[in-house]
């Protein structure tokens, strides 16, 4: 359980590293969507452009087109900028400033048990920046820096949120004083793992070279529709119950990306289709999918025309933000020692 001292608070951030999929949008930005709506929480939803730049230094057009994509994704999936603080990152620097705190209290031996360090470093870690070895404690402090009870985040952030805890937990413990709540993840939203559609197996992916593995939130309809319709799937009729997806992971994963769409549980899409064949339940899964997703692609289109309009709703956000993470910082020097005047 959070801790009840703490005003219950969502942070959560996309990476603006071009294209967003159906994963990120059941996976993170439905819930994200949910939890604004459900007013239990304060929330606030970043594009962490400091992170993306730690693979490789991009574009500067790339990465301002690719930001205001990912505000552009938000508000047409229903965050709805008076509710919710809707930002990037860089423009509230208290995220850098406490980062580098987090940099003095982590350890070596944590952060090189990362795996998304190890996937993303490879064979080549000489060659990887600092900024990918550290992208862990810029994320806690992402979390801290507005002391934020709640993430949701995709299963494959799991980790990082656990790391979020330990530095919380070091920190708090090293100072004598309960400052930085220990945070919860809220895994996985609606469809904790969107695969591929071409191999169930493997995630789905902006960065897979083939544009058929993926649904883009930016695709339209027909598009969409062609996608599921070629998605990869196996002979079988779909079975009556969950059990059956057992080893068939492209059939799961379809049955998934239709429950998490209808919002509701796999079992009952399985109570409606059961006996089906794989052309006969990817038409109907085509239609609910571009029921769902083609409007909000056409909404991205329209926000994406007024550029000028995202940029004041994301300076209006960081600065909601500020008021938030500046007295945070403040705290946290005053604890360090950091002698201000
Ligand atoms: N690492 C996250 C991802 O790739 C993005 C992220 C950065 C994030 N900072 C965050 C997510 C803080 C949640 C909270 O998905």
């Amino acid at each position: 359980m959070a801790d009840p001292t703490f005003t219950p608070r969502v942070f959560s951030g996309i990476q603006p590293s071009g294209g967003l999929t159906l994963g990120n949008y059941l996976g993170m930005i439905k819930p994200a969507v949910g939890m604004q709506n459900s007013g239990d929480f304060e929330t606030l939803y970043c594009m962490v452009d400091l992170h993306a730049i730690t693979a490789r230094l991009v574009p500067p057009s790339e990465l301002i087109h690719n930001t205001r994509e990912v505000a552009a994704g938000f508000i047409a999936s229903g965050i709805d900028p008076a509710k919710s603080m809707l930002f990037n990152q860089s423009q509230v620097p208290e995220h850098a400033q406490l980062a580098w705190i987090f940099n003095c209290v982590a350890r070596m031996g944590w952060m090189g048990r990362m795996t998304q360090w190890k996937d993303k470093a490879g064979k080549n870690a000489e060659a990887a920046s600092l900024g990918l070895f550290a992208y862990p404690t810029l994320m806690a402090a992402d979390i801290l820096i507005y002391h934020a009870t709640h993430v949701p985040v995709g299963e494959d952030q799991k980790q990082h949120l656990e790391l979020t805890r330990d530095i919380a937990a070091k920190f708090n413990h090293d100072y004598g004083i309960e400052f930085f709540p220990l945070t919860e993840p809220v895994i996985g939203g609606a469809a904790p793992r969107v695969m591929n559609l071409q191999d169930g197996s493997k995630k789905m992916s902006k960065s897979d070279p083939s544009d058929k593995t993926r649904i883009n939130m930016t695709d339209d309809a027909d598009t969409i529709a062609k996608k599921i319709r070629k998605a990869k799937t196996d002979p079988d009729p779909l079975p009556d119950a969950v059990a059956g997806l057992e080893g068939r992971p492209d059939a799961r994963n379809l049955v998934n990306i239709y429950a998490a769409l209808a919002e509701t549980t796999q079992q009952a899409v399985l109570d409606e289709h059961a006996g089906a064949l794989f052309g006969h339940f990817k038409m109907a899964l085509a239609d609910l999918a571009v029921s769902k997703l083609a409007p909000i692609a056409g909404e991205m289109q329209r926000l994406m025309a007024d550029p000028a309009e995202i940029d004041r709703i994301l300076g209006d956000g960081a600065q909601r933000a500020r008021a938030l993470s500046a007295p945070i910082l403040d705290q946290t020097y005053d604890i360090i020692g950091m002698l201000r005047s």
